[in-house]
This record gives C-alpha cells, structure tokens and sequence, in this order.
C-alpha cells in the first residue's frame, strides 16, 4: 500500500469514540516495529518523527533526515499489510513545507516558541498548502512541555483555552488539534491526570478531532476518559523508546560476548511490537483497518 493521509481514520475515531496512536520512531528499527505490530492488529497506524528525531537521522541536518525517513516509511508501508500513514511530529515551518513536498501524508506545526499571532498565520499557510496536496495538518495551541531531562519548570505548561482553541482552528483550517490538557513529555512513569473539565469545555466549542502529547506520562484511566470525551489522536514515544531499550538491555546483559547489533536489535524490535500492539488495542482502533 502507499502511505495514506489519516484524516479519514482520525475522523472516523472522533466519530465512534476510539483513537489512533501516533507512534514514534527514531531508526529503522522502531519504524519497522511498528508497522509490524500494525499488520499483527489489523488496525491503522500513524508512523511519526519529531524534529529532534530527524536531526538524529539526518546528522544534524532535519532535511536529511527528512528525505532518509520518507524514503524507509515508503517502503515499509508498500511491504505492509495494514494501512500506514507517515506524519511529521513538532515540525518547524521549513520542516512542514519540506515533509509535504516529500510524501509526508500528515504534518504538525509546533508553534509553541512563536507568539499567537505567528502561530496562526503559520499554521493557516501549512494548512493551506497540506490541503492542497491531500495532507492531514495538525498543530497546537497551549503549551505541553520538553523538559528532556532536565525538572520540570511549571510555567512551561500552558492549559489550552476553550476560547483560544476555537479562534485557533476557525483562523487557520488544522485537521486536528493538539492541545494542553496537563501532560508532559517524555515521562517514564505514567502518574499524570488531564484536566477533563477543561476538555469538556474545549469540546463544547471545537469540532475538530483533538489530539493528546505527551500520553507515556499519563495514566490509563485519565487518557480512557479522554478518548471517550474526544481525544482522537494519541501521541506515544517514551514508552515505546523504554521497551524497546529494555529488550536491547535484556539481550547484551544476557551474553557479555555479544557484539551483532542484528540480535540486539531485534530483541528490542520484538519487545516494542509487543508494547505498540497492547496500545492499539487500547485506544480501540485494533481491527480497524
Ligand atoms: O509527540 C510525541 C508525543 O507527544 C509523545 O510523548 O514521549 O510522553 O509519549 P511521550
Ligand atoms: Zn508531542
């Protein structure tokens, strides 16, 4: 199959009350992980690579990086039996633009460093250019933090406005809508609750699907209740980066003389499609191919 745009998928989701992961890769490896685990639930996914994540690839260069992750997803989704799309997380607005014109059939701008204004006006030209060419486009309002690391400083998270977020998508046309309901990115543990009430009041005034970041860190029963109230999208990395590391830890504590990278990694590949499958079927979209 070629790469599909997943506003059809993300709508229908919206509609029946279940969600779509957008799933992380960093490599070859975890890309190839979660097509697999794609194929073994039947069930949609949404391949996605951060801004950070390209320059990884690309050797500092985010349009390398680009180019060699658009030509794996190609591949992988025309090897794969399940539908996949292939989506640029947090991009910038040179990112977006360069993804679009390279077979990215989705695309976020991360806003969050531009002030309101620039935000939309950027957001409104990607969208305007990602309909066009059959692209989902998706961006953000509020504030979910990166702390990469480093504690957590409070003033980072900024809660998403109902009234912000309805100005925020009728200016600018986005697919879908990220927002901030109290998560954080990259958290090791899921500890964090979302502010419902203030999804409630969100989805009283917007219609467009919205979308969770940050979900590693958030609780099972706060993100149930979200996809139940209107998350559509949700965005998981971390926990799939710490089964993946678990199974590649696992396998060299396992044989100090072992030096193939091909056994390694395929032990982490293998402990990640489990953890991709068990979210799909979480967020209800396994079978739904
Ligand atoms: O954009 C990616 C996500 O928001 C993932 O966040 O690392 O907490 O799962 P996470
Ligand atoms: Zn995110």
């Amino acid at each position: 199959m070629t790469l599909v745009n997943p506003r059809s998928w993300i709508l229908k989701a919206h509609k029946e009350g279940f969600a779509i992961g957008g799933f992380n890769a960093n490599n070859f490896e975890q890309l190839q992980a979660i097509v697999k685990a794609a194929e073994l639930e039947n069930a949609p996914v949404i391949v996605q690579i951060s801004h950070r994540a390209l320059l990884y690839l690309g050797n500092g260069n985010e349009i390398t990086g680009l180019q060699y992750f658009a030509d794996m997803a190609k591949r992988a989704a025309a090897n794969a039996n399940a539908p996949i799309a292939l989506h640029l997380d947090h991009g910038t607005e040179l990112e977006a633009t360069q993804a679009i014109g390279l077979g990215f059939t989705s695309v976020m701008f991360d806003g969050e460093s531009h002030n309101r204004e620039d935000n939309i006006a950027i957001s409104k030209k990607i969208a305007d250019l990602a309909h066009k060419m059959n692209v989902c486009m998706e961006a953000e309002i509020g504030a979910v933090p990166k702390p990469d690391g480093e504690e957590l400083d409070e003033a980072d998270l900024v809660l998403t406005d109902p009234d912000d977020a309805l100005e925020f998508v009728q200016k600018t046309g986005v697919d879908i809508l990220a927002i901030a309901l109290g998560s954080v990115h990259g958290m090791q543990t899921k500890e964090n609750d979302l502010d419902l009430k203030r999804l409630e009041e969100i989805r009283a005034k917007v219609n467009a699907p919205l979308v969770l970041h940050g979900s590693s860190g958030v609780t099972n029963e706060a993100i149930q209740a979200a996809i139940k109230m209107g998350l559509s999208k949700i965005n998981i990395a971390t926990q799939l980066n710490k089964a993946f590391t678990a199974g590649v830890r696992k396998a060299l504590n396992e044989k100090e003389n072992l030096v193939d990278p091909r056994k390694y990694l395929t032990q982490g590949m293998e402990a990640q499609i489990e953890v991709v499958r068990e979210r799909i079927r979480f967020l209800g979209s396994s079978g739904k191919a």
